[in-house]
């Protein structure tokens, strides 16, 4: 583990912050790091930012993300990673599909796209607008932006994975040589099942508990895999191969639970 010390935050939208720190490391777009917490927890966060400044993106839901949200420039916190695998661009048209703090795992998978000259268009799901999370980011870079709320407070009233299916059908746009995918899990098995039958080759990153982050404590399993180490990144293909996925997951004490 690495001590960090955080050098800016970013008010995102009313409930997501990111936390940037001094960190030199060189991620792949996907992989996650642990974030240890002094006196509180360690989490797994995607890696939002890299460059001169590393960073995560963060939703308060609970003790530990609070935790996260308190912190202030010249604070301490730990740093393992990066970790897992990342996101195998290829190919030239890409959509990527970001499902509320979801999005944060696609950040520098969308910025290395396009700077490695794609066609990138981003579709964004949230609950209402003011939630929306890097849509002026994504707009900056040049991505295509296509928004959905649940209240239709922008964009399409309702799922994000309806707004999808629409674009996928739009005549006068070109079909993506890869989907590239984050949120909740029945978000990401709906996206696969469209991916599928598109003909699309499709990558999803899963979030499922974690408590060593590295392939030893078994509480990240999905089906035959471990999130933290065969994913978070996985195939359409490899997840819609599993039983559990979008149904189960482990919860603190390791037993199978019904996804909400
Ligand atoms: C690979 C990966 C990347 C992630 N990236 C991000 C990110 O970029 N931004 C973000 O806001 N969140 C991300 N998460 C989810 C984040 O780790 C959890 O929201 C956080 O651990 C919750 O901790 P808490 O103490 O605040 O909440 P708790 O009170 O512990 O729980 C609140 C909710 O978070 C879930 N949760 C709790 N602990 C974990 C854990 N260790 N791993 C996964 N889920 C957990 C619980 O099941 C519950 O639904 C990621 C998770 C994974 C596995
Ligand atoms: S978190 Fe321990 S095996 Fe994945």
């Amino acid at each position: 583990m690495e001590i960090v010390t955080v050098s800016g935050i970013i008010n995102e939208t009313n409930n997501i912050k990111t936390i940037k720190f001094k960190w030199a490391a060189r991620p792949e777009p996907g992989q996650f790091v642990m974030v240890w917490i002094p006196e509180v927890d360690e989490v797994p966060m995607s890696l939002s930012y890299s460059g001169a400044e590393g960073g995560i993106t963060v939703q308060d839901v609970g003790e530990a993300t609070w935790a996260l949200h308190g912190l202030k420039p010249g604070d301490k916190i730990g740093i393992t990673g990066p970790l897992g695998n990342g996101f195998r661009l290829k190919g030239k048209e890409i959509l990527a599909i970001g499902g509320g703090s979801g999005t944060a795992a696609l950040a520098l998978a969308v910025e290395r796209a396009i700077a490695g000259g794609c066609n990138v268009r981003c579709a964004l799901g949230a609950r209402t607008s003011d939630e929306l999370l890097f849509r002026k980011r994504f707009t900056d870079l040049g991505a295509d932006m296509f928004i959905a709320t649940d209240d239709g407070s922008d964009g399409h009233r309702g799922f994000v994975t309806q707004l999808a299916e629409k674009m996928l059908a739009m005549k006068n746009k070109k079909k993506p040589d890869l989907i590239i995918a984050c949120g909740p899990e029945p978000m990401l098995k709906a996206i696969a099942e469209i991916a599928k039958n598109a003909g699309i080759e499709c990558q999803c990153s899963l979030e499922r508990y974690m408590k060593c982050g590295i392939g030893l404590c078994g509480s990240c399993q999905c089906g035959r895999y471990t999130v933290c180490g065969d994913g978070p990144v996985f195939t359409g293909e490899q997840l819609l191969g599993i039983d559990d996925f979008g149904k189960w997951k482990r919860d603190a004490s390791g037993r199978k639970t019904g996804l909400s």
